[in-house]
């Protein structure tokens, strides 16, 4: 939610915040803006409605000359997406800007104690009051810029990562957060600021995540300078990031959606790496197994996500209910943090988030470690919250996930999610060692048969594709392992071709949705083979009968199901576990050229955002 970029050196600041707002984009995209000091004490602020693109064009003719900047783009929360409401925003007096990712929720008492002050505003925003609270405690304690930031910060309730800028400190920028997030990128006689180091990691590897409740103060030629809100000096944490240049690039695909797509074979191969070893008899998650005593005594497992990651979610719960007899509750993030949730000692929490960032699955976090759970994380970016708030955990490693929807990274959670179902069966001796080497061996085998479905599907499902593009609504159903590949399939339909979907359990189909079946409303079945097989064929010819279109996702070689559905995408044989990374690729390309043929933009979606750091 949000993107937010600074820059301080001795390059032109705009290009490196352009580039770096369109790197960010992924976070929100309503309007964009940026904020220019010059050396002579000028700010020149720039902001429209809409994407990075709009206020480049806007730019176009405009005095851009400064190598101090901050730069925004928004996912709106507070006043629509508008020319006014988009960041920065600045103090009356012009002096000093800011930019602002996250949302101060007693906004509106400091505002109306700002307005008893002759404070005057324009926009509708939170950050608008915060700004101009900053600048009233500069000028009414005649106090240092950075002084000021700390003092308002400290009367401010909410979320935030912010950075501000002030006519009279051109080679300085301050810095600060508070459950948004935000990394200070450390170059050669300039630094960098971003919510996340994608802008930056072509210009330097050295970067400081700074923590909750610190503030910085960077300034051009000098030492970081990190405080607290008491100005008690942090420790300064510098880590060397592993991201490369190329994964932030399309690489010849004409979206990143597509790209992340076909990425999977070997970013499962990359999640896999050093975790399947003796050819497929060995499961090490070390997350597992440096918390043995844990593991071993868990009463129970309640899982915490939200959206795809819930979907890998309640895949998790089949996985460990299966292999470990351990039982699992899975939550959604947002409701789990209100529900006065019962916690014991001995329940290991487990919260899944790509970003790391997701608010509603921190707090989740926070509160099952008040409540003395062991809290495990799983989350694909190093350095973010999530990892840093649980006790222990596991990365996925799939490499920064651009596209708005979920692809990639949700087979690297339903991947590590697998893996550590094996590793805790192991430690508790609910599979044989035989079992265990069996299901070993065919995880190593994943990603070669994830490309051969790419290869063998993606042309068949292009042309399909133009087969439902203009449906309305969508049924998807699967039952068992399959039934939460039926729930990320509608997620995806919907999210990028904004048609309406549903994913069902199968059976549960006839005590409702089954009224919705006709010719008109395509349903998509996931159907290899696997335990409840027949039970499935039975739910297909229950569609069938009501005259329903249905595609269906089966196994090679599917000669029941073939025969009954209108058209087949088939897949490789796997043990029914280990379907669901299977079967979830050809949905995530239906969805895909479907948003295509409707002239979409699959990798920003209307209204949504990747990092959700809002309630
Ligand atoms: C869908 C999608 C979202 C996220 C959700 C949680 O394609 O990406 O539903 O899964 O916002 O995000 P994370 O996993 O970052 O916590």
């Amino acid at each position: 939610m949000c993107g937010i970029v600074g820059y301080i050196g001795n390059r032109k600041a705009y290009d490196i915040l352009i580039k770096g707002l369109h790197r960010l984009e992924y976070r929100g995209y309503d309007s964009a803006g940026v904020a220019l000091v010059a050396r002579d004490g000028k700010i020149n602020i720039f902001k429209t409605k809409g994407k990075v693109e709009n206020l480049e064009a806007f730019c176009a003719d405009k005095d851009l000359g400064a190598c101090t900047g901050i730069a925004h783009t928004r996912w709106a929360t507070h006043g629509e997406p508008s020319d006014t409401n988009a960041h920065p925003h600045y103090s009356e007096d012009g002096n000093i800007a800011i930019v602002h990712n996250g949302t101060i929720e007693n906004y509106k008492v400091l505002k109306d104690a700002l307005i008893q002050h002759g404070c005057k505003f324009h926009s509708e925003t939170d950050t608008e009051v915060l700004v101009q609270l900053i600048e009233y405690i500069r000028i009414s304690n005649k106090c240092s810029l950075f002084s000021a930031v700390r003092q308002a910060l400290k009367q401010v309730v909410g979320a935030y990562a912010i950075a501000v800028v002030a006519k009279d400190k051109p080679d300085t920028i301050i810095a600060a957060r508070q459950s948004s997030p935000l990394v200070i990128g450390i170059g050669d006689n300039e630094y960098f600021l971003a919510s996340d180091a994608t802008p930056f990691v072509e210009y330097t590897k050295e970067c400081v995540y700074l923590k909750d409740g610190e503030i910085a103060e960077i300034k051009q030629g000098e030492s970081l300078r990190i405080t607290d809100l008491d100005n008690e000096e942090s420790e300064i944490d510098v880590t060397t990031l592993q991201m490369s240049i190329s994964q932030l690039e399309k690489g010849g695909y004409p979206h990143f959606m597509l790209k992340e797509i076909f990425e999977q074979p070997d970013t499962l191969r990359d999640c896999i790496r050093g975790r399947v070893v003796d050819r497929g008899h060995r499961i090490i998650i070390n997350g597992v197994s440096d918390n043995r005593e844990v593991f071993k005594n868990a009463k129970r497992i309640v899982i915490v996500a939200c959206g795809t990651s819930w979907h890998a979610a309640l895949l998790g719960r089949y996985l460990i209910q299966d292999m470990c007899r351990i039982p699992v509750v899975v939550e959604y993030a947002s409701e789990f943090r209100y529900s006065n949730p019962v916690i014991n000692k001995d329940d290991v929490v487990i919260a899944i988030s790509q970003s790391g960032e997701t608010a509603d699955t921190l707090a989740a976090v926070q509160i099952a470690k008040e409540a003395g759970a062991f809290v495990f994380g799983i989350s694909n970016v190093v350095g973010s919250s999530i990892p840093r708030e649980t006790y222990a955990g596991c990365y996925i490693h799939v490499g920064p996930e651009i596209g708005v929807a979920s692809t990639k990274a949700f087979t690297g959670q339903v991947m590590v999610l697998t893996l550590l179902s094996l590793a805790v069966a192991q430690l508790r001796g609910t599979m044989t060692d035989d079992q265990i080497a069996q299901v070993g061996k065919c995880v190593l085998k994943i990603p070669t048969y994830v490309k051969r479905v790419l290869e063998t599907l993606n042309d068949k499902i292009e042309r399909l594709s133009l087969t439902y593009t203009y449906a309305r609504n969508f049924l998807y159903l699967g039952r068992g392992y399959s039934y939460p590949v039926a729930l990320e399939g509608a997620l995806k339909l919907k999210e990028i071709s904004y048609i309406h979907a549903e994913g069902y359990p199968a059976a549960e189909m006839k005590h409702g949705p089954i009224a919705l079946i006709d010719q008109e409303m395509p349903t998509v079945i996931i159907a290899p083979k696997g335990h409840v097989y027949e039970k499935i064929v039975s739910n297909v010819q229950q569609v069938k009968a009501r005259g329903g279109n249905i595609l269906a996702i089966v196994t090679d070689g599917d000669t029941e199901i073939s025969k009954i559905a209108d058209h087949v995408l088939e897949v490789p044989e796997m043990p029914e576990c280990l379907t669901p990374i299977i079967t979830s690729v050809p949905l995530q390309l239906l969805s895909y050229y479907i948003a295509i043929n409707k002239g979409k933009d699959v990798d920003m979606p209307r209204n949504l955002a990747k990092s959700v750091t809002v309630e």
